[in-house]
């Protein structure tokens, strides 16, 4: 049987990283890129350059290094935008603009206070100024589910005619049912005249926690190419998650009668940069990549399991690149085995980055018998994705002590960039209450925990702890990660960088895809 290709268009710095709180910078948003491509996805949407200098910068390097996916950037229908994902893909192996234009009635009475013949002149007109700078235009009519199907259908017909080589249909706000999203692709492939000389795509969001269904139900009607991110993260609910679009298409081939060119053996390192770079945890059952997707706790199962896989079993977890985390090296190892080591991890590390990780890897060590895959990765994250650039103060030393029942108290001191020293105590409900107080009382920042989480990196009691805060000060509100062996520890450094990420905003002003409003 022959499978159609389909197109892989993965969103997640883009949709993905939109989404409040989600904020990657620069390195981060680089390395995703390249796991991306390692991945195999066929279009890679990097941002969307006009919405701040930062997002622009981005595109533009992820443009000028990455081979063998399409980059794509997205712009609202205006030639300022237009000509701001153009400059940021000027590097691009193969450039894709990707305009968004909105067409259901109410966003169109009420966002863009416009008629239909003025929808489907800004369209085709924003199609044709794309054209001039690169010929792979796609167009989304944003909020399509919601839109008129007949004039869905003209608006399509008028935006291949301008010159669109793919037509995205997105369920922007995740209303869609399976059976109705499939024959509305059913529909478009039926009554557009010229649907032969375009891709139909889908943009499926997970409202009502069907994005995945409804974006396989429009692959079975015809779509062929389906937007989708990591770990499904997105706006609101997020986005159809591409690990379970990719292995729905490989487990069932035959009934969908399509598969990817995913190398899937590079969706689970993939997730784990993903959610430790965004923040975002993947639940525990998540399908495909949640820590329990492939453990069979029940007596039954295993016994059925241990007789034979496919028992209970329909995927095998090597397929997506499960393995048990390997015991790597100890506190003899030597530089040249780190070395080795971290290029079998897929990193290069120039002679300073590799010093400052061995320096860091033998403290480790002295805290930790076993180091694992995952130590090793957190010391490359924490050397690679450095923010020194926007590091205003740096943690020296901390104490910290409690006592059940009683206050706890923090002692800090933080070293400022003119290489002054600040000490500061405070007490607190608790250690990282504390911690807290003590830092503010030396930034002056009075800031809001909304969120904190540690997570063990490996197993073991010795294990290290990931510490996540999420921390909102004058309506900004920023991620901070901190990784040690000791919890309390990592949580001062989890709160120092959030705070540091927060000084550095408060001078460069704000700018973010948040500002950016219609059309
Ligand atoms: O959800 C949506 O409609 C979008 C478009 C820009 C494709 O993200
Ligand atoms: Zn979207």
């Amino acid at each position: 049987m022959s499978l159609e290709r389909l197109v892989i268009f993965d969103t997640t710095l883009r949709d993905g990283e939109q989404c409040p709180g989600a904020s990657l910078n620069i390195k981060e948003k680089l390395e995703i890129a390249r796991k991306l491509s390692a991945l195999k996805v066929d279009v890679i949407e990097a941002g969307f350059p006009v919405a701040s200098p930062g997002d622009f910068d981005s595109v533009k390097e992820i443009a000028r290094e990455i081979r063998g996916s399409s980059i794509a950037g997205l712009a609202r229908a205006l030639e300022k935008d237009i000509e701001a994902a153009a400059r940021a893909l000027e590097k691009a192996e193969s450039p894709r603009i990707h305009i968004f234009l909105s067409t259901s009635k109410t966003h169109r009475e009420h966002k863009l206070q416009k008629n239909k013949s003025e929808i489907i002149k800004m369209a085709t007109d924003a199609v044709r100024f794309g054209k001039r700078f690169c010929d792979d235009i796609e167009f989304s009519p944003e909020d399509a589910s919601r839109t008129e199907q007949d004039f869905l259908c003209e608006v399509v017909e008028a935006v291949i005619d301008a010159g669109a080589k793919t037509v995205n249909i997105p369920d922007t706000v995740g209303y869609a049912v399976p059976d109705e999203f499939g024959a509305l692709i059913a529909n478009i492939k039926m009554n557009v005249s010229n649907i032969d000389k375009a891709v139909i795509s889908v943009h499926c969001h997970n409202d009502l926690g069907m994005a995945v269904a409804n974006s396989l139900a429009a692959v079975k009607a015809g779509a062929r190419q389906v937007e989708c991110t990591i770990n499904g993260i997105g706006e609101r609910a997020g986005n159809a998650a591409m690990e379970e679009i990719v292995m729905a298409l490989k487990t069932r081939k035959k009934f969908f009668g399509a598969d990817t060119r995913i190398d899937t053996q590079h969706i689970m390192p993939c997730s784990k940069l993903v959610s430790s770079l965004t923040g975002f945890f993947v639940q525990r059952n998540k399908a495909i990549v949640g820590k329990n997707a492939f453990a069979h706790e029940s007596g039954v199962h295993q016994d059925g399991f241990l007789k034979k896989k496919d028992t209970y079993e329909i995927m095998n977890p090597t397929d997506i690149g499960l393995e048990e985390s390997e015991l790597v090296l100890g506190k003899h190892s030597g530089r040249n085995a780190l070395s080795k080591r971290i290029r079998d991890l897929g990193y290069k590390l120039n002679d300073a980055e590799l010093n400052e990780v061995f320096r860091e890897f033998k403290i480790l060590a002295d805290d930790k018998k076993d180091l694992f895959e995952e130590d090793i990765l957190s010391l490359i994250q924490k050397q690679k994705f450095s923010e020194d650039d926007l590091t205003t103060y740096k943690l020296e030393n901390l104490r910290c002590s409690f006592e059940t029942g009683k206050a706890s108290e923090a002692s800090v001191v933080l070293v400022s960039r003119d290489n002054k020293r600040h000490e500061s105590k405070a007490s607190g409900d608790g250690p990282v209450d504390s911690i807290c107080n003590a830092i503010d009382r030396i930034t002056g920042l009075s800031c809001k925990l909304i969120d904190y989480q540690v997570m063990s990196k490996t197993k073991g009691r010795d294990a290290q702890g990931e510490v996540t805060v999420r921390v909102v000060s004058e309506n900004r509100e920023v991620l901070g990660k901190g990784v040690g062996v000791n919890t309390i520890e990592a949580s001062g450094f989890a709160y120092i960088n959030a705070v540091n990420k927060l000084l550095f905003k408060s001078k460069s002003g704000p700018l973010g895809c948040g500002e950016i409003s219609g059309p």
